[in-house]
């Protein structure tokens, strides 16, 4: 079979992996794709914001399968469009991804379904929204309600803070994302990202994984779009699985069905782990950049059936098979991300580092020019291994990144330092 993956960042090289080692797989194309991914498949120049091109590109090459990456083109109606013209697509369709595109409408979906999550109030108006803040106090975290590319989101440790935060999403820095605000309470505990694989009428877990977010070492500075991750999350044991499938997944998968908007495609749960359990942060309707990157190397079955179940609505009851192993992967990031990015320096070759057991080199930001590789991103490389426990992954990441002639660009020497201390019995 034929396949369309759309997108063209590091999780995009990371599912295109996997989507090309299966036997099911005929030509893969990739839209618009990235350096890594024309290694393995053809990458593709399409607008995928033309749908019609999209849907006409789909028919001129027989793909039997549309795999969107990221969430814009989901909360744009992609998977409509293609469904519409009778390509199967692993996403959801453009009212399904409001799970992830309207924070206002997750949280009200999670009141009638009792999924447990921060208290909040949905705001159109900055005096309204000031006035609950104060009677509420401090901590307390302010978000835009529509898509502000992982900036929309303020956590505010005092109240002049969060006054601040309506008067700039209201004052239009993030256009009609901030139309209008959510104002929910501060979480305390660990985060966790938790996926699930959704054929509208059902979920079955995938895995679960960590970030870094911030660009600092001790998890310091500003957020980023992540600058590593590993799976399992040690703190997602069976028994809070079970609890997140319950209590999270499976009221969303139901209600999302029974307001006849099914939900199909990974459910990605940004989970607050705490004395309560597993509450809801967000929602995302896609996979995660860069826990897509630690999640696949650890799944032990063929990826394809899995991603064509979901579109088709016949998930298999069997639990997806994984490794018994740790994936870890460090974000190589250009020198000045994420405020000033310094793009265009000169990659080094990746083969002597690619050719270090168990590990998997995908690129986000990196370009061709002639054959020299080029930063052309804020985070350009990952660098992922995979080992029987966290600390020995972290070491293999570790060496082959050192084996990277790269000056233009940084990482953080940290990552999976909760996940190791855990393993060594120090936390
Ligand atoms: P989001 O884009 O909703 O995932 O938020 C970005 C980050 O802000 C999350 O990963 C958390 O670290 C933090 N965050 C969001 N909402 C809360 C909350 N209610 N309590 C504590 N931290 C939060
Ligand atoms: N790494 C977080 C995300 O993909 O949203």
């Amino acid at each position: 079979m034929n396949i369309l993956l759309i997108g063209s960042g590091g999780r995009e090289h990371a599912l295109a992996i996997a989507i090309a080692a299966s036997p099911l797989t005929g030509e893969l194309f990739v839209a618009p794709g990235n350096p890594g991914t024309s290694g393995i498949a053809a990458n593709v120049a399409l607008d995928i914001e033309d749908h019609a091109a999209v849907v006409a590109f789909c028919h001129a090459r027989a793909i039997g399968l549309v795999v969107v990456g990221p969430e814009a083109p989901l909360v744009n109606g992609i998977a409509d469009s293609l469904e519409a013209a009778g390509v199967p697509v692993f996403g959801p369709s453009k009212l399904a991804a409001q799970l992830e595109g309207s924070k206002g409408f997750t949280k009200d979906l999670c009141k009638e379904t009792k999924i447990p999550t921060a208290a909040y109030e949905r705001f159109a108006d900055p005096a309204a929204a000031k006035s609950y803040i104060r009677g509420r106090g401090a901590p307390i975290v302010v978000k835009a309600d529509g898509l502000a590319a992982g900036k929309g989101v303020i956590v505010a440790e005092h109240l002049p803070e969060a006054e601040a935060a309506i008067d700039m999403i209201f004052g239009g820095a993030f256009g009609a994302a901030g139309a209008e605000v959510v104002v929910e309470d501060f979480l305390e505990g660990e985060e966790a990202s938790f996926f699930a694989l959704c054929d509208g009428e059902r979920a079955i877990a995938l895995a679960s994984a960590q970030d870094h977010k911030r660009v600092g070492e001790g998890d310091t500075g500003p957020n980023t779009g992540g600058m590593g991750a590993y799976s399992p999350a040690p703190i997602m044991t069976d028994e809070m699985v079970e609890r997140t499938m319950r209590q999270i997944i499976e009221p969303a998968v139901r209600r999302m069905k029974e307001r006849g908007t099914p939900y199909r495609g990974v459910l990605f749960a940004g989970l607050m782990i705490g004395k309560k359990g597993p509450q809801l942060i967000e929602f995302n309707a896609r996979f995660g950049d860069p826990e897509t990157q630690v999640v696949l190397p650890r799944l032990d079955q063929d990826i394809v059936p899995l991603l064509l179940a979901c579109a088709r609505g016949n998930l298999p009851d069997a639990p997806v098979k994984l490794k018994d192993q740790t994936a870890l992967t460090v974000v190589f990031a250009v020198n000045g991300y994420p405020d000033a990015p310094e793009r265009g320096s000169l990659i080094g070759s990746l083969e002597l580092a690619s050719g270090v057991n168990d590990v998997t080199i995908t690129h986000a930001g990196t370009k061709l020019d002639g054959d020299k590789l080029l930063a052309n991103g804020g985070r350009v490389l990952n660098v992922t291994a995979l080992a029987s426990n966290v600390s020995d992954a972290r070491e293999k990441a570790y060496q082959a990144l050192a084996m990277i002639d790269w000056p233009g660009g940084f990482f953080r020497n940290d990552i999976g330092w909760r996940a190791v201390k855990r393993e060594r019995g120090e936390a």
